[in-house]
């Protein structure tokens, strides 16, 4: 596959052609930036979700699960500061008439600033092999220096300016770095203009009495609102955590890049409640354990990396990206942040119900500060499947298309192929099957020769091929064939079920975590 933009559409392709994600309502034509799971994509989503899940609910003591409604009363939008402040700076292109967003404009730049380090980098392990050190060439090679200390630059001033709110030096940062419409390659920029991203709705069967709603723009305050009823009920001390995972909403302008940045999505949020003073602690710890987390599932180390943020959101005293590698560079996967007591006053002060917790062992009662971790579900969904897209070249000169999902997260564990359609073998395979699928997803194939069914499953993602022969009939034994080395082995049928599960247990992911 030649470039990045190659990738991505076959990544796009393949994720159609597999049952995995089509465009929302496609018969019309599609909604952009809203998306549908297939029969595999749905498996794959539920798996990263559960992965989630179990690692932070079932494996902390103090962490707990809710589930918050959709529908939040409004004043909820007020008090979070998302009415005011969730906000995206626009800019028009005055001769294209295309929006953009005056942030993403600047990052893309930045982008190729950083692709050319990139570049530098391929060109200097080619040229020293097995001696190149990558990370001492980052730090020492001027002209990959010059290239860091300009996307630097442009990232802090961009970072300040929209902290400080100062939309004319984001347009005036535009036009000095020269960067032009992608459609037209104008330079006619509008001013620059703040446009909120919740998306309204109504509440009520009249006109006169209906009431104005959002859809909510993050789970999060789902969990602030009910803090104090699961505190009190779990009796939960501090520090404690809630967790939660849903659906939420945003009126993306800059809607692309596939399901990387969707107008309906699913969040995976956790919130935990600390003592004031202790989040800096608190902000390491889970920067750290998401980290883990998120190399559990080896995806590659390389291809995961902090941004700490210049500028930060209304609500964080500080907040940091775990980014992946998607195949249109280094994006903003998961974040953490340290959200202080800015939502838990905030609804204390428009609700007037006091969010506090009694701390025993200080004697007297606080309103908890807060340490964020949030990752899109569909975001983590994208890294996993792009990253698993691969083509190679075989040893007999051909090349087969492979998605090699970490086995845990796979739709299907297992396909079951009888090698014929005849002599009893569908009958032995339909067997395993209907013992295998309490276990975990397996698939049945019988159809064409079963070296084409090898590379239906092994482009669907299915680690195991478990293929009934003739031999199967002599000794009870069947072929099991791994699907990233391609490596077959004979093992009796009872074994089967054991060497799967092995492989595909989330306790043999998350040991490390
Ligand atoms: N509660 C904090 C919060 O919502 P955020 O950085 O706006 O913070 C958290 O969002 C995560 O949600 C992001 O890291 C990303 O993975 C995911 N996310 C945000 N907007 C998204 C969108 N439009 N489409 C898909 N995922 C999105």
């Amino acid at each position: 596959m030649a470039n990045q933009e190659d990738i991505f559409k076959k990544v796009i392709s393949h994720a159609k052609e597999y049952g995995y994600i089509f465009q929302s309502s496609e018969i019309y034509d599609g909604l952009s930036a809203v998306y549908d799971y297939g029969q595999n994509g749905i498996e794959l989503k539920n798996n990263i979700r559960e992965y989630w899940w179990r690692a932070m609910v079932q494996l902390n003591d103090n962490i707990v699960g809710i589930d918050a409604a959709i529908f939040m009363h409004p004043t909820t939008w007020k008090a979070s500061g998302h009415v005011d402040a969730f906000n995206d700076p626009l800019i028009d292109n005055k001769d294209s008439k295309k929006r953009y967003r005056a942030d993403v404009l600047v990052e893309d730049h930045v982008a190729k600033i950083e692709a050319k380090i990139d570049k530098e980098v391929a060109k200097a392990a080619k040229r020293f092999g097995d001696a190149f050190n990558r990370q001492e060439f980052l730090s020492t090679n001027t002209r990959v220096l010059g290239y860091r200390q300009k996307a630097d630059g442009i990232l802090k001033r961009l970072g300040k300016s929209l902290e400080k709110e100062d939309l004319a030096d984001v347009k005036a940062l535009i036009e000095e770095l020269g960067i032009a419409c992608p459609l037209s390659g104008s330079k006619n920029w509008t001013d620059v203009k703040q446009f909120n991203l919740m998306f309204g709705t109504k509440l009520g069967s009249t006109a006169e009495s209906a009431m104005d709603l959002y859809l909510r723009p993050e789970t999060a305050q789902g969990i602030f609102v009910n803090f104090l009823n699961v505190q009190k009920t779990g009796r939960m001390k501090i520090p404690f955590g809630i967790a939660q995972t849903g659906k939420a909403f945003r009126n993306e302008i800059v809607a692309r890049q596939f399901i990387f940045r969707m107008r309906e999505f699913e969040q995976m949020e956790m919130q935990y409640f600390i003592k004031p003073g202790t989040q800096k602690e608190w902000y390491e710890a889970w920067k750290e354990k998401r980290m883990k987390w998120h190399l559990s599932l080896g995806m590659g180390e390389d291809n995961y990396r902090f941004h700490d943020h210049e500028k930060l959101a209304h609500y964080a005293d500080a907040a940091a990206d775990i980014e992946f590698k998607f195949p249109f560079g280094f994006k903003e996967l998961e974040g953490i942040h340290s959200r202080t007591d800015f939502d838990l006053a905030n609804h204390e002060k428009y609700s007037s119900k006091k969010l506090q917790y009694f701390d025993p062992e200080e004697n007297k009662s606080y309103v908890p500060y807060v340490l964020e971790t949030s990752i899109g579900l569909d975001r983590m969904f994208l890294a996993v499947f792009s990253n698993a897209l691969q083509e190679e070249q075989l040893a007999n000169n051909t090349t087969r298309t492979v998605l090699k999902l970490p086995a845990v997260l796979a739709p299907n564990k297992a396909a079951v192929l009888p090698l014929v359609k005849k002599d009893g073998l569908p009958k032995i395979a339909q067997k395993m099957v209907d013992d295998l699928k309490w276990h975990f997803n397996v698939a049945y194939d019988e159809k064409d020769a079963v070296g084409r069914r090898y590379r239906r499953q092994d482009a669907v993602g299915t680690p195991f091929c478990i293929t009934v022969d003739h031999q199967t009939l002599e000794d009870e034994t069947v072929t099991v064939r791994h699907r990233d080395s391609m490596q077959q082995e004979r093992v009796a049928i009872a074994e089967v079920k054991g060497v799967i599960e092995k492989a595909v247990a989330i306790k043999e992911w998350l040991k490390g975590v």
